[in-house]
């Protein structure tokens, strides 16, 4: 007979059978207990072959199915990397869309597929090393500043001293490998994906300033370190388009902001099936030059009733995915406006 932790009284349990709901996914879970990552570090490794390795093997499959069925109402897998080159430990499971095979992807499918089986939110667990690499993987792993980690005891090896990544690095290579490895997760049949962002792996050395001493937009204060992250879930989310978030049971109908000051007649080119996707602006990567220049399209279609307009609902309305106009935008905002914003906040 198991012995357990003694009780004081024998208490009431049943607000642990409550569900939850998540607003933003409408996922439910269907009580309030959760299998959390624990690596298991159970699927293959071939030293010679990376395309065969960091694939979930039965023993994965049997202790998800266990938990699956176990009675939680959420299980998140252990952390599985993005990355063959910044891994932890032979039997990781490994996504990369250099290794893909059907043999991978269904693999997954099964991982989420038993976890299922009682009921529960599979969510896989997404990771990317960092400079906690060891050395055996990657000699100079990527970080977001060269400061190599020394500890003491080394369990599974030494770390090399780490590569600072360049801004297009991550924006160009780690955000996308993220993307890609939910995007597989997804199609794979989980509910969800959890970043990793905790024991000091790559976006945790984003977070703390021990291991950030960067000076561009992903250093300094907590949002540009916490910057990432943020952004490697704004990508996730923009994967998948309006059907698809509504034919997953994401969302009940799509919200067109800004671009329906680009194009107040956007509902319609869509429905009439004359476009599938909104105006580009090249400002949208930066919020204040994106929301700016869409308040002054609202302007410029304000200004004109739809008889001034001959009826054409674009009629005036500025074409800022043209870069030269973006461009001009930014120059006459800047001239104009910044000097504005700095007086009032001096003198009121
Ligand atoms: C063997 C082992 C492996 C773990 N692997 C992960 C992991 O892959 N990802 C993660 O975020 N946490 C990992 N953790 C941390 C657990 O998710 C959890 O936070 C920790 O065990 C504390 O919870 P507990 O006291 O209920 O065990 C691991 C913990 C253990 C014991």
């Amino acid at each position: 007979m198991v012995k357990r932790w003694p009780i004081k009284e024998e208490g009431d349990a049943s607000i642990l059978n409550e569900k939850i709901h998540f607003p933003t996914s409408q996922r439910v879970a269907k009580n309030r207990l959760l299998k959390p990552p624990m690596t298991e570090s159970m699927s293959s490794w071939d030293s010679n072959d990376i395309k065969k390795s960091g694939i979930p093997t039965q023993k994965a499959i049997n202790i998800y199915e266990k938990w699956g069925l176990g009675g939680f109402g959420m299980c998140i897998t252990g952390n599985i990397f993005v990355d063959p080159k910044h891994m932890e430990v032979h039997g990781n499971s490994l996504i990369h869309p250099s290794i893909d095979t059907h043999e991978r992807k269904n693999a997954f499918k099964r991982c989420a597929n038993v976890l299922q089986g009682g009921g529960a939110l599979a969510i896989a667990q997404l990771n990317h090393g960092g400079r906690l690499t060891p050395i055996t993987f990657n000699e100079q792993p990527w970080a977001p500043s060269s400061i190599q980690h020394q500890a003491k005891i080394n369990f599974l090896g030494k770390h090399g001293v780490p590569k600072e990544l360049g801004k297009s690095d991550i924006q160009n290579e780690i955000i996308p490998l993220f993307v890609y490895a939910a995007k597989y997760c997804y199609e794979a049949g989980f509910n969800g994906v959890q970043i990793h962002a905790a024991f000091g792996y790559l976006l945790s050395e984003f977070l703390t300033t021990n291991t950030n001493k960067r000076t561009d937009e992903y250093g300094g204060t907590i949002e540009n370190r916490a910057r990432i992250i943020k952004e490697i879930y704004q990508a996730i989310r923009s994967v998948y388009g309006m059907t698809d978030v509504i034919n997953s049971g994401v969302a009940d109908g799509v919200g067109i902001g800004r671009p329906s000051m680009a194009e107040p007649d956007i509902a319609t080119k869509i429905l009439t099936k004359q476009v599938q996707s909104v105006a580009y602006n090249n400002m949208e990567a930066n919020y204040i030059f994106y929301s700016m220049s869409s308040v002054a399209q609202l302007n410029q279609a304000a200004s004109t009733s739809v008889e001034e307009a001959h009826g054409n609902l674009t009629y005036g309305i500025s074409d800022y995915s043209c870069p030269h106009k973006a461009f001009f935008f930014k120059v006459t905002f800047s001239l104009k406006m910044i000097p504005t914003m700095i007086k009032k906040s001096i003198f009121g």
